[in-house]
This record gives C-alpha cells, sequence and structure tokens, in this order.
C-alpha cells in the first residue's frame, strides 16, 4: 500500500506526516506493507528541505526531517499510490485538479480518520511560532495512528 501525504508547501505539515507515519509503521512491523511520500500542490518551496521550526519541533518528538526536500504533486501520483491524503480543505480543492475519474488513489482527509476531534483540517503552521509546530506533531500523531488503524485493523 502506498499512501502520499500532501499539503500546500511540502515544508511543515506533509513532510511531518510522512516522518510521523514512517515511524509508526516501522514500530508496527509494517514496513514491507506499506510505504509513504509527500508533496505540496504548490511550487514555491520545490527542492527545500522542511521549515527549520518543523524540523526542531520533529526533532524534540525523535523525528529527523532533514533528509526530505519539497516536490509538486503530480496527476501522475493519482495513479502511482493508493491514499492521497491532505490536510485542509484547499488542498483538497487543487488535489481534485489533478485527479482522473479513473485514478485508482483515493483522495482523503487525514482528520477524517480522527473520531471525536471537531478539527476537520490540519492547521497550516507556517505563520505562527514553534508552538503551533509542536501542536502540529500532537495532531498528526494522533491522527496517523488512526488512519493505520482503520488502514491495517489489528
Ligand atoms: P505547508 O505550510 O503547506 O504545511 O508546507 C506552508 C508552507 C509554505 C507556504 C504556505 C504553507 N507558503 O506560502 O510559502
Amino acid at each position: 500500500m502506498k499512501l502520499l501525504f500532501v499539503c500546500l508547501g511540502n515544508i511543515c505539515r506533509s513532510p511531518a506526516a510522512e516522518t510521523v507515519a514512517r515511524t509508526l509503521i516501522d514500530r508496527r512491523g509494517l514496513a514491507a506493507r506499506i510505504s509513504c511520500d509527500s508533496a505540496g500542490t504548490g511550487d514555491w518551496h520545490v527542492g527545500e528541505p522542511p521549515d527549520r521550526r518543523a524540523q526542531q519541533a520533529g526533532r524534540l518528538r525523535g523525528y529527523d526531517l532533514s533528509g526530505l526536500r519539497a516536490r509538486q504533486l503530480t496527476s501522475a501520483d493519482f495513479r502511482h499510490f493508493d491514499y492521497v491524503i491532505v490536510m485542509d480543505n484547499q488542498n483538497l480543492a487543487n488535489a481534485r485538479v489533478l485527479q482522473s475519474a479513473n485514478d485508482p488513489a483515493r483522495l482523503v482527509r487525514l482528520l477524517d480518520y480522527l473520531p471525536g476531534q471537531p478539527l476537520r483540517e490540519v492547521p497550516d503552521p507556517y505563520y505562527g511560532d514553534a508552538h503551533g509546530f509542536d501542536a502540529m506533531f500532537e495532531l498528526l500523531e494522533q491522527a496517523v495512528a488512526a488512519l493505520l488503524d482503520e488502514l491495517v485493523p489489528a
């Protein structure tokens, strides 16, 4: 199963989600069955590493984001991946434009997998402070765990 996490810039939320997912997938012994990647709907940061604040907040929780580089979402991604998992409604609208009717990928919002959570969108921490990046990781850890529970029932 191939998962693609998508946000706007691919320097904050989706590289964080990809790294959290990879960590949980390893921890659950699912690495041979599930792979993950991330992309942004925009092209402003293509080729750049994740935002320093995302790297720092991740480091404090034991995640290393330093090796990732931003890339832009393409229509080919909808043929390659099984799930395209977006962070917010703007990502959803931008991604829909690239998807063709018979593409196999399921286009979903990450927070739809987190029951009991009133938020339906992962807030964009880009224009905020360090607290926003830590809160982003907290939310992503919960949501990605719930996503994996749904995709691979115990
Ligand atoms: P991301 O955050 O979508 O979580 O990577 C953003 C990064 C950059 C910009 C917006 C959001 N930007 O406008 O450059």
